[in-house]
């Protein structure tokens, strides 16, 4: 009895003791606070700022270590992803792209963290909340699709890539991921439009991965899946059509559980600039950025662009353009011959194949923010010198080749 109680008094002791072991957790000014509307702003006062701003309040309970401790890391955290505090300072893209990240977590309860909304009842996210959040985010510019300038430095950068298609190889990317050359013959598995930031998507699978997909194991995908995700400028013309205008960066996950374990089983990497494909990032931490986009498809292997059904009729199909016109989307494929000819500037060789599919639009259901193909439409076969030539293959023979890196 007596051994008893001296270890409860000892047990006592140490966590009495343990309370003296604080992390500070100060609140800094206050330098530019979020200024959206009154609705939108008391939602994220209420169930973000304790973690995501410099007027962290805590509860009591929050201050008992060992629970200190851990809050006092999220607060950290945190403030260094996003801080509301700072918000204003922002650039208006910058801004809007955080507000929709923001949505996309709170839907799929990702953000605020579970381990906090048990604890604290008002940090939970109701269905009215993101029913407001979204309303607000529809209120936000549009990015400016048919900008002249920027449709001018569309058709310079293609013009320059017609001319020498392949430039050297880009620097590794800053966590040690070299470029993976050759990617954009593999498969179109998926597409995407992106009206949050106005830009068009093309998803290239490698052979392993595409083979996964068509056997349906995806949820892990196996190791060496390899995805290309490549992004152009959405560029409008006056009546409506969206092409693909400058290219501006293409990023990769490449699945390996062991060697990638500490960022979810994946190898992130992205470059940037344009065709002169500089490394993303500042330091080699630039992945938590992609982990924590990604987070809200934890159930899915952090992947977001599963399509019902592949996309190209055959293997060897190559992606040649990608365009968006009034609720239907539309992918260009050639065979290799058709494809090498199209990233020349050669006209397609007789006997070539083309391919092109187009499907009706819906929203994507992962991400508010971009629209992905729903049903099939149309496809359309081309062989050059063969099929029949009428406005549809005419129009298809014609189309301009999205500039690829
Ligand atoms: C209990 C603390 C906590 C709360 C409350 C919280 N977050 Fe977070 N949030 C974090 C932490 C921790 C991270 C991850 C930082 C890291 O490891 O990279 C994070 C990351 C994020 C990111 C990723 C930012 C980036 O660029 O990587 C977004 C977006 C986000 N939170 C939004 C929200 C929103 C919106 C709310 C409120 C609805 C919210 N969070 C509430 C702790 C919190
Ligand atoms: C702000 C959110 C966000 C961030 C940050 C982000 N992604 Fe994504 N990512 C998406 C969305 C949404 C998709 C689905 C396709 C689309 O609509 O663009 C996607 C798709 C992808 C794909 C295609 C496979 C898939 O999951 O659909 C790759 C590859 C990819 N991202 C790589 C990266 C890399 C590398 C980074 C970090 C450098 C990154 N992503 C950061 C939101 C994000």
């Amino acid at each position: 009895m007596v051994t008893l109680k001296r270890l409860f008094v000892a047990a006592c002791i140490i966590v009495l003791a343990a309370q003296l072991v604080r992390p500070t957790i100060d609140n800094p000014p206050v330098k530019a606070d979020f200024s959206g509307p009154a609705d939108v702003k008391a939602i994220l006062q209420r169930a973000c700022y304790n973690c995501h701003s410099n007027q962290t309040e805590l509860a009591w309970f929050d201050k008992i270590v060992p629970a200190y401790w851990i809050v006092a890391g999220h607060v950290e955290d945190g403030r260094a992803v996003l801080n509301f505090s700072d918000w204003d300072s922002l650039p208006a893209a910058v801004r809007k792209g955080k507000l929709f990240e923001c949505l996309n977590q709170m839907t799929f309860n990702t953000m605020p963290l579970g381990s906090y909304t048990a604890v604290h009842h008002e940090g939970r996210i109701s269905g009215e909340d993101l029913a407001t959040l979204r309303a607000y985010l529809l209120t936000l510019p549009a990015p400016n699709l048919a900008d002249t300038a920027r449709s001018g430095a569309a058709m310079r950068q293609f013009a320059a890539w017609r001319l020498s298609p392949s430039a050297a190889t880009p620097p590794i990317s800053l966590n040690g991921i070299a470029f993976p050359t050759g990617f954009e013959d593999w498969e179109v598995l998926a597409t995407s439009e992106r009206w949050d930031n106005g830009t068009l998507r093309v998803i290239l699978a490698n052979p392993t991965a595409m083979r996964a997909f068509r056997n349906g194991h995806t949820n892990p995908w196996p190791d060496s899946s390899t995805f290309a995700k490549i992004a152009w400028d959405a560029s409008a013309d006056t009546a409506g059509h969206i092409e693909a205008g400058e290219f501006k960066q293409v990023e990769f996950m490449i699945k390996d559980r062991v060697k990638y374990k500490s960022t979810g089983g994946w190898g992130w990497a992205r470059w940037v600039k344009g065709l002169a494909l500089q490394p993303y990032g500042k330091t080699a931490a630039f992945t938590s950025e992609c982990l924590n986009c990604h987070a809200p498809m934890k159930d899915r292997d952090l992947f977001f662009s599963l399509p019902p059904a592949p996309v190209a009729p055959t293997d060897g199909y190559r992606v040649i353009a990608t365009s968006v016109s009034h609720g239907l989307t539309s992918t260009l494929m050639g065979d290799a011959p058709a494809a090498t000819a199209a990233r020349s500037g050669r006209p397609y060789p007789d006997g070539s194949n083309l391919f092109l599919v187009t499907w009706t639009q819906k929203e994507d259901p992962h991400w508010f923010g971009a629209n992905i193909p729903a049903d099939t439409l149309r496809t359309v076969r081309v062989t050059v010198g063969s099929s029949a030539m009428n406005a549809l293959t005419d129009s298809i023979l014609t189309m301009r080749p999205s500039v690829l890196p």
